[in-house]
């Protein structure tokens, strides 16, 4: 082969790798990692992507090349030279791919290990998904996630709060359907399934919210099923619990306010006392009101409303899409959330 020649397909590769390089790397392909196991699947990610690059770029120029230098005159319907193989060159494309192909087999084999080891001491949070909500529960510590009994111990939330840098042992199930929890900055995907648990472990490492995303469609609702994950500081982190824990215990308004916040009520309903402004649901301020239009003493409305959203549905909004489950919340979350809303909502008036 001519030297010349070689400079010629060097520089062809390196301009068309290049322009590879530049349109997996300008634009921002991949979410912001916020956790040591998206980290991981990245480095995997770009490992292959490395590889790929440069062997398209070879093959590519090759081809660019060998059409340019080598290409006949239209009116030439002459067959080309005889040739035959080369030894070298075809145990050199059968042992280099092999050996890259084995490379990717082992990285991805470390990571899937490392992404699956929870360390010595994870936190548990316990998941249930249902048409169309998230709920997460913290067990006590000694306590495991118990299939079915998911809401009966420790602190519950429609909202994931999780601490900084320490590895989180998620235990899902599903009350109805499959649904898939994902949270694109974390990296893992795992499918909620009914009648049984299944786990996925996430060691956050970056403060901040980011969204939580049913991923299996599962519904009408399917497309609204989200909630959020707020990543914070440990000390910032075990004074929610604490806090949470103590005041859901009371049973009285302040129990309900902070049943309400957890719960997530203010994404779909407004209710000045909590500073929400959601629009979906019927506005809390005027459960008054709705309770006189449904002919109901204003406690006993508020309580089958949430127990039974579908008993009585406020003209204008749709039926069948405020969650059945809180008809599980503890009884004093319960009692609570009833208290709160009937007292805001009499002060709203
Ligand atoms: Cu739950 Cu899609």
């Amino acid at each position: 082969m001519r030297r010349g020649a070689i400079v010629q397909l060097t520089l062809l590769a390196l301009i068309l790798g290049g322009i590879t390089t530049a349109v997996a790397v300008i634009p921002n392909w991949l979410p912001t990692s916020a956790a040591e196991q998206a980290d991981r699947i990245d480095f995997v990610f770009w490992y292959v992507t490395v590889i790929c690059i440069v062997i398209y770029a070879i093959v590519i120029a090759t081809l660019v090349y060998s059409a340019w230098k080598f290409h006949v005159a239209p009116d030439d319907d002459s067959d080309g030279p005889p040739t035959h193989g080369h030894t070298g060159l075809e145990i050199g494309w059968t042992a280099i791919p092999f050996a890259l192909v084995t490379s990717m087999a082992i990285v991805s084999a470390i990571v899937l290990a490392r992404n699956d080891s929870t360390g010595k001491d994870p936190l548990h949070v316990c998941v249930t998904a249902q048409q169309f909500a998230w709920s997460f529960t913290y067990p006590k510590p000694n306590e495991a996630c118990a299939l079915g009994d998911f809401k009966k111990t420790g602190v519950t939330s429609s909202v994931l709060r999780l601490p900084l840098g320490r590895p989180v042992r998620f235990t899902l199930t599903a009350l109805d359907v499959i649904h898939s929890f994902w949270v694109p900055e974390f990296g893992q995907k795992q499918d909620a399934v009914p009648g049984t648990t299944t786990h996925v472990t996430v060691t956050p490492n970056k403060v901040g919210t980011y969204p939580i995303i049913c991923t299996e469609l599962c519904g009408l609702g399917h497309a609204v099923m989200r909630s959020n994950v707020i990543v914070m500081p440990k000390a910032e982190f075990a004074a929610w619990v604490n806090k949470s824990g103590k005041v859901t215990g009371g049973g009285g308004a302040a129990a309900g306010k902070v049943a309400f916040v957890n719960n997530g009520c203010g994404a779909c309903h407004t209710l000045q006392a909590a500073k929400s402004t959601g629009k979906i649901g019927p506005d809390l301020d005027k459960l008054p009101d709705y309770a006189q239009t449904a002919g109901k003493p204003l406690e006993q409305f508020v309580r089958e409303s949430i127990v039974n959203p579908d008993a009585y549905v406020e003209k204008g909004f749709p039926a069948n899409v405020m969650p059945k489950n809180f008809a599980s919340l503890p009884k004093d979350q319960l009692d609570g959330l009833v208290t709160y809303l009937v007292e805001s909502s009499k002060g709203a008036k």
